[in-house]
């Protein structure tokens, strides 16, 4: 099994993207952490408890992490994923289970520690990522993988006409990890994710495959559906986040470039991916860039992932 820390802010897509890992036998989930995002992070934590009771896993550690940017002026997302940060779906916070008592920085030294070769998914804004860099290098020899769900390359913006939201909210953490890395990340952007659309046909699908375990994906993405309709005219929802998952397991579905790529951290393009395909900078690349995916074969996975069926 590939042991895996996931950093999320949650977030209806990054929910989707906890439950098909939790349904992913490959994955050994070893902890959890919070950032804040889409929503604060006492309310990211609240939301991976109840993901985790959903899928009765609530013995993986969940730590808390930054509460706001390095930087900038912190701004959620709760007009895209509701004030709970669950499409205001009403899901009951899950029953009492104490917080790890240590931090997500603490966190991370303890896991990196205790284990080797382990894949780190981040879903949310770069933050504690940046953060881990800056006071402990050292334990990144641990992590093997380093995804990360953020940027546009040739597409447009979710958040300006040039920056997707996990690198427009924290640029500085974005862009220092991009320089400081230890090793190459492999960035699932906005160009790729766009293609992952959960529409209510498959969502109906699913609820005849298994009713029981839909319920919790309907509830949340209700408002994800009237959110897309009414900003972009979408006939379903864009769901970001659960394809980090789906790459890491099945990367022959994906096609990418290799290049050196720097993160804009201020002024008009704000949160800007650019990605150096021209080699005009003469720097060492230091991501893989997904262009390309086979969007199809991958909701597949992910909608399997969603309720637990085995389709290998
Ligand atoms: C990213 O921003 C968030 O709203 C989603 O959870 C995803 O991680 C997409 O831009
Ligand atoms: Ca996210």
């Amino acid at each position: 099994k590939n042991k895996v820390i996931i950093d999320a802010d949650p977030g209806i897509d990054d929910s989707l993207a906890l439950l098909v890992a939790l349904n992913s036998p490959e994955l050994d989930i070893i902890g959890i952490t919070v950032v804040a995002g889409n929503v604060p992070t006492d309310i990211g934590v609240k939301n991976v408890l109840k993901v985790l009771h959903e899928a009765g896993r609530l013995d993986i550690p969940v730590f808390s992490g930054a509460t706001r940017p390095l930087k900038h002026a912190y701004t959620s997302a709760q007009d895209t994923h509701g004030m709970d940060g669950l499409g205001e779906s009403g899901i009951p916070n899950a029953p009492e289970k104490p917080l790890s008592e240590l931090d997500a920085q603490s966190g991370y030294v303890k896991l990196l520690t205790e284990n080797d070769d382990v894949w780190f998914m981040a879903l949310g804004p770069l933050t504690n990522v940046a953060v881990s860099l800056q006071q402990q290098p050292n334990i990144w020899q641990h992590v093997s993988r380093l995804i990360v769900m953020g940027g546009a390359y040739k597409s447009h913006g979710n958040t300006s006409p040039v920056a997707e939201y996990n690198f427009w909210v924290d640029p500085d953490a974005a862009d220092y990890v991009f320089q400081n890395a230890p090793l190459c990340i492999e960035l699932v952007p906005l160009d790729v994710t766009r293609k992952i659309v959960l529409t209510p046909n498959i969502l109906a699908l699913m609820q005849n495959l298994d009713p029981q375990k839909t319920i919790f994906v309907a509830k949340i993405i209700r408002f994800y559906f009237q959110f897309h309709w009414q900003q972009e005219h979408v006939l379903g929802a864009v769901i970001n986040d659960p394809l980090v998952i789906v790459y890491a397991l099945h990367p022959e579905l994906s096609r990418g470039i290799h290049k050196y790529v720097t993160v804009v951290t201020s002024g008009i393009a704000l949160g800007q991916s650019i990605v150096d395909t021209a080699n005009f900078w003469n720097k060492a690349a230091n991501a893989t860039i997904l262009q390309e995916i086979d969007a199809k074969q991958a909701m597949t996975y992910i909608v399997s992932g969603l309720i637990g069926l085995d389709v290998s």
